[in-house]
């Protein structure tokens, strides 16, 4: 089997970012191009950076300061702790919480590595739980059916920007007094009922991996609590455990921001509300394409939860039928970005064989495996690219242009089943 990376991916199976070192070089529609956010910013970029160099501290230095007060701001929550990742955020939030052998932990399958690997890697057990079918969310009635004895923390992960449904989640942890700590990874600045992204559980995660709403120029990471208990553990770990220096209270992680990532992310922050804006309209806009072309009858097409703010880290639709892989196919053929997030569930990774998942245990996970495929969101995308994008969709369909598909008496017995059930 040939495991190389595409070549709009990296190693880490991240779509890599593209646009920096070759702009002209990708025609089509890029699935994410971060030129053409660092091309306005540039002159502010290299001012914070120099600054940076400038004062010499190039770890947690004042610019990390800065940075973690915003962010803590941004997501209404006290505290906020810079640290070198999204993964390790994670990390840093099972051990603050005293996560270890003989514990579980009840997350999704459907979401990016490093959410169970955090798990693991403290000798605790992973719980895979299965995700609702509208939202891709973890499910809070599998959750419910997984919680024993052994739950010590519940992980919803805010997949692909929009907030799992943290009401119902929060009463089943509160009922068993497990903690939850918030994936928030893909979805700084979204709310449920009001509440900001990483502010509801005890602990938040974000990430500012380049491809994330707020991205850096390189690997980042943040916690975010409302405990002053967890906040100041959470510093401790992330430094060695160290206090005063060279004194070592308890065996941490070096996982510190360096203050290059957080010079860029102060430049980028002030901008955010008006990126998310503009991935809102950029997918307001593709269901209104879709159901002109009548799509939306054999496409799945996301939608915003009630009550929610989606900050649409992705736009991701649903291909039943078996046809995903071909569509895919067909978009690369028109030089069309897209992504499979994620083809397969952790709970069938083969590094995770040995928990004893059989296929058939998570449906909607497995299906939503076979079935998703995100397309082009970024805020920069012009609204001649997402016409492309639809209009490659349609001509895999069949549907020429200036027409509809037909209305759903025209469709097949098998089409019409599927769309029942989406
Ligand atoms: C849901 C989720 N969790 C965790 C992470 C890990 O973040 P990072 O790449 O910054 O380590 C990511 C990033 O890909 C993610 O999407």
């Amino acid at each position: 089997m040939n495991t190389a990376p595409r070549p709009d991916q990296d190693h880490s199976g991240h779509s890599k970012p593209q646009g920096f070192s070759e702009p002209q070089a990708i025609k089509g529609v890029p699935l994410l191009d971060l030129n053409r956010q660092y091309l306005p910013l540039q002159e502010e970029f290299a001012a914070a950076l120099r600054q940076v160099c400038q004062t010499g501290q190039f770890v947690l230095g004042p610019q990390v300061t800065e940075l973690e007060k915003a962010i803590g701001a941004y997501c209404q929550t006290p505290h906020a702790i810079g640290c070198a990742s999204g993964s390790d955020a994670l990390l840093l939030a099972l051990m603050a919480l005293d996560i270890g052998p003989g514990d579980e932990v009840i997350l999704p399958s459907l979401t990016f590595f490093a959410t169970a690997s955090a798990v693991t890697r403290l000798g605790a057990t992973p719980r895979f739980a299965d995700i609702d079918r509208a939202t891709y969310n973890i499910s809070p009635a599998s959750v419910a059916a997984l919680m024993g004895t052994n739950t010590r923390a519940i992980i919803p992960v805010h997949l692909f920007g929009q907030c799992a449904a943290m009401d119902e989640l929060r009463r089943i942890a509160e009922r068993s007094g497990v903690a939850i700590v918030e994936d928030a990874a893909q979805a700084i600045g979204a709310e449920f009922n009001g509440r900001r992204a990483g502010s509801m559980g005890q602990i938040g995660c974000l990430s500012f991996y380049p491809t994330k709403n707020l991205g850096g120029a390189g690997d980042g990471g943040m916690l975010t609590t409302c405990r002053d208990d967890l906040a100041d553990r959470l510093r401790l770990l992330r430094g060695h455990g160290m206090r005063p220096r060279y004194y070592h209270k308890e065996v941490g992680i070096n996982s510190r921001l360096d203050s290059f990532q957080a010079a860029v992310l102060n430049v980028k922050l002030p901008h955010l509300d008006q990126w998310t804006a503009q991935r809102q309209t950029h997918a307001a806009h593709y269901t209104t394409l879709f159901g002109q072309r009548g799509l939306d009858r054999v496409l799945g097409l996301p939608r915003s939860q009630a009550g929610c703010r989606h900050v649409w880290n992705q736009y991701v639709i649903r291909v039943p039928d078996g046809r995903r892989d071909e569509l895919r196919e067909h978009l690369v053929q028109a030089r069309v970005g897209s992504e499979i997030y994620y083809p397969l569930g952790l709970h069938q990774q083969e590094c995770f064989r040995y928990l004893g998942y059989r296929a058939g245990d998570l449906p909607e996970t497995e299906r939503a495996a076979a079935e998703v495929l995100a397309l082009p969101i970024f805020p920069e995308l012009t609204a001649e690219e997402q016409h492309q994008v639809v209009e490659t969709i349609a001509s895999y369909f069949g549907v020429e242009r200036g027409h509809a598909l037909p209305e759903p008496k025209f469709l097949s017995r098998g089409e019409r089943k599927s769309a029942d059930a989406r």
